[in-house]
């Protein structure tokens, strides 16, 4: 059986595809050709797939995503509801996720990009202690990076509560569900961390509506997708001084462009998409487990929900 593998990610595909050869010998592995015809292939293995993908290989069954977020492969055309998508489950991302999260909070509840500033003007003046209850963290997302960021971030004593779909349970963090619980869950929030798939729902959700509910000196952490983002909302209410700062590592538009405002703006930081990668050797550990599950007929965890949209 042939399986074609098709990622925009790696310059060099033969560091996935050699390994994932070796872990399924019993499958022929074909690259994606940009020029090629269809092989009729029944399971592919993407990330990033190119625009055609669907509408050239109608033969699919199923695509096992190398990554979490499957929005790209969702948006593509001609995908069909006879396609099974599975997605990557951690692999070593959560927790960077929290890690990254962990860096942005402290440099503005400890001060630590106020003391660079000082550093470069040599001037020594301890600045008023760390007062967590005025850091209330607010996790956007639950799930698997969600999860990880709101635990993380409750053990340093934040208050941290996390929103979701459904509702939730984590030790030493407050959950709130549901749109209805959305008001609540922003005006405890001062830090307003986003680790959301992009769906329909969640497309556009940090905007103005959403910032102005949360507390004044906002900080918004945005790790989900671009896509999420309201960029001029953000602009606007970064210069009206609601928000205080704002660290972004994902951009509707990727590489972020050259004359984007974000690169100079003093409150804003950005990150080139890297909050959180893959550990190659997990991701194709695991991802050779789904495929074997897959043709074996046994259940796959990670199965994407088509009409939820992650
Ligand atoms: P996940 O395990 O599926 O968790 C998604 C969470 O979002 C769940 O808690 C889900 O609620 C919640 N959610 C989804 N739609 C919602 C809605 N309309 N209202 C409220 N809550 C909603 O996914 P994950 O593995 O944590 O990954 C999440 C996202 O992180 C990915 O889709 C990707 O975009 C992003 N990501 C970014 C990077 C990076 O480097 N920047 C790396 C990895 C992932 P339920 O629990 O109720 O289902
Ligand atoms: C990265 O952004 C992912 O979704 O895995």
């Amino acid at each position: 059986m042939q399986i074609l593998f098709a990622s925009s990610h790696t310059h060099d595909p033969d560091v996935w595809i050699n390994p994932l050869r070796k872990a399924l010998p019993y499958l022929e592995f074909v690259q994606w050709d940009e020029n090629g015809d269809s092989i009729n292939a029944e399971l592919a293995i993407v990330w990033n797939p190119p625009t055609q993908i669907f509408e050239r290989e109608k033969n699919l069954r199923a695509v096992f995503n190398l990554g979490a977020g499957v929005d790209a492969i969702l948006q593509r055309p001609g995908l069909t509801d006879n396609v099974a998508i599975y997605r990557l489950e951690d692999a070593g991302m959560a927790v960077q996720m929290a890690e990254y999260a962990t860096w942005a909070l402290l440099r503005a509840s400890r001060n630590f990009d106020a003391y660079q500033q000082q550093q470069q003007q040599k001037n020594w003046e301890r600045l008023p202690d760390i007062q967590r209850d005025a850091w209330p963290v607010g996790v956007l997302g639950l799930g698997v990076m969600g999860g990880r960021v709101a635990q993380t971030l409750a053990g340093f004593d934040y208050p941290v509560a996390g929103w979701s779909r459904s509702a939730k349970q984590l030790d030493g963090v407050e959950t709130w569900a549901g749109d209805e619980q959305f008001a609540g869950f922003l005006a405890r929030t001062r830090v307003l961390i986003n680790t959301l798939p992009l769906t329909s729902e969640t497309h556009s959700i940090l905007c103005r509506k959403t910032f102005e509910q949360l507390l004044p000196g906002a900080c918004i952490i945005n790790m989900g997708r671009g896509e999420h983002l309201v960029e001029q909302d953000l602009l606007a209410m970064l210069d009206e001084g609601h928000i205080q700062q704002a660290t972004l590592d994902v951009f509707a538009q990727e590489p972020l462009p050259a004359d984007h405002p974000f690169w100079a703006h003093p409150g804003v930081t950005v990150t080139p998409h890297m909050s959180a990668a893959s550990l190659r050797d997990v991701t194709i550990r695991q991802t050779a487990e789904k495929v074997r599950a897959f043709i074996a007929g046994e259940p796959v965890s990670g199965l994407v929900e088509r009409n939820r949209g992650y």
